[in-house]
């Protein structure tokens, strides 16, 4: 029996959510696995209404599921920053979930902005490190307010946290069997510490995996190449920072944020899956949005539950869907179908296969 927190969150979150679920639903009788659903109801209308955001028995609940799902966060009467930080954030770094898993896939019958490329040009995966760099809040003010003001924000990468990252990726990397090429993205021309640190830890840890190409690429050329040349990259290993960047480019060539899933992951731990969107309160209720990007995240999840072949299903139900010609937009509101419809499409072509 899994125990599965579920957090719907803000804005569209609900209604992503509600459709992850649907399949949720549909794999596990499939396959044959219990699960129960533990909903929260965290997120902007909450703390609207008991002035705190996550409380702290919240955490000490979450630590004992066996995965959490999230749809996604962001109220517009609510400041910029203290949901993030105090919901999204603080799960990520109170339970330690220290790899953000971004897979960047077009998928057939998607469109593309990049000329020319296919399915078969752009497949790659962002290991993102999840728990350090800029993210950690560390800095302050001097002088605040007047002319003579400083403002620190600190970047911080500890052995560590660099180091299970980096073996994650390279474990990550050679269990995909693909390319065998891991690409460190970095800006180690210009930080001469903190990414120094990376390198270092890189070759070092790279060391252990001879059948793994070693491969490098600034974070500005990494941007370069995804656009011009992605069917170069393989798994790309990165800071916390450049992963946030990099990964919002990496859905606009997998066809966009519609599509996007991904995954914080406590490789020891309990992960939480969430489509890479926002809460786009614009769309909130009006069944527009496109919950493929929710029903991928729930694929990793499903995975990461150790529901290998219920979560190929899920990815062969979304391809088959797609291959109807049916949903005709990524995007929110140009779908052609409503969010439950999409859900429902795909819903009906996942099977068991012999
Ligand atoms: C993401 C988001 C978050 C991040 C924000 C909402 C704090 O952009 O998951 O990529 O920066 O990590
Ligand atoms: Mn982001």
């Amino acid at each position: 029996m899994y125990k599965i927190a579920v957090i719907p969150g803000d804005g569209v979150g609900p209604e992503v959510v509600r459709e992850g679920i649907k399949i949720l639903e549909k794999v596990a009788s499939l396959f044959e696995f219990n699960y129960q659903l533990i909903t929260y109801g965290f997120g902007g209308d909450y703390y609207l209404k008991h002035k705190e955001v996550l409380p702290s028995s919240a955490l000490s609940e979450l630590r004992e599921m066996d995965v959490i799902y999230l749809g996604a966060v962001g109220h517009s009467l609510i400041k910029p920053g203290i949901l993030e930080k105090e919901l999204l954030l603080k799960i990520r770094f109170e339970l330690d979930q220290y790899i953000n898993l971004r897979p960047v896939k077009l998928y057939p019958f998607v469109w593309t902005p990049i000329k020319d490329k296919g399915p078969e040009d752009i497949d790659f995966v962002v290991v993102r490190e999840n728990t350090e760099c800029l993210y950690t809040g560390l800095g302050g003010f001097l002088k605040k307010g007047t002319l003579e003001e400083v403002a620190i924000q600190e970047a911080v990468y500890t052995r560590k946290g660099t180091e299970r990252c980096v073996k994650y990726a390279f474990e990550f990397t050679k269990k995909r069997n693909k390319k065998k090429r891991l690409t460190l993205c970095d800006k180690a021309n210009v930080l001469n510490y903190g990414h120094d640190l990376w390198q270092r830890v890189f070759y070092k840890v790279g060391e252990e995996y001879p059948e793994i190409e070693k491969d490098h690429a600034y974070v500005d050329a990494t941007c370069m190449w995804m656009v011009k040349n992605p069917e170069w990259f393989d798994v790309i290993v990165t800071c916390n920072m450049f992963g946030d960047i990099i990964t919002d480019l990496g859905a606009m060539i997998q066809g966009g944020m519609g599509i996007a899933a991904g995954g914080n992951i406590n490789p020891e731990g309990v992960s939480m899956f969430e489509p890479i969107h926002g809460s786009a309160p614009k769309y909130a209720g009006k069944n527009q949005i496109n919950p493929l990007a929710a029903i991928l995240s729930l694929a990793l999840m499903v995975a990461n539950l150790g529901e290998e072949e219920a979560a190929l299903a899920i990815e062969e139900g979304v391809c088959k869907a797609l291959g109807t010609g049916r949903i005709k937009d990524m995007a929110a509101g140009k779908m052609g179908l409503t969010t439950s419809e999409v859900g429902d499409l795909v819903k009906e072509f996942i099977t068991k296969g012999e």
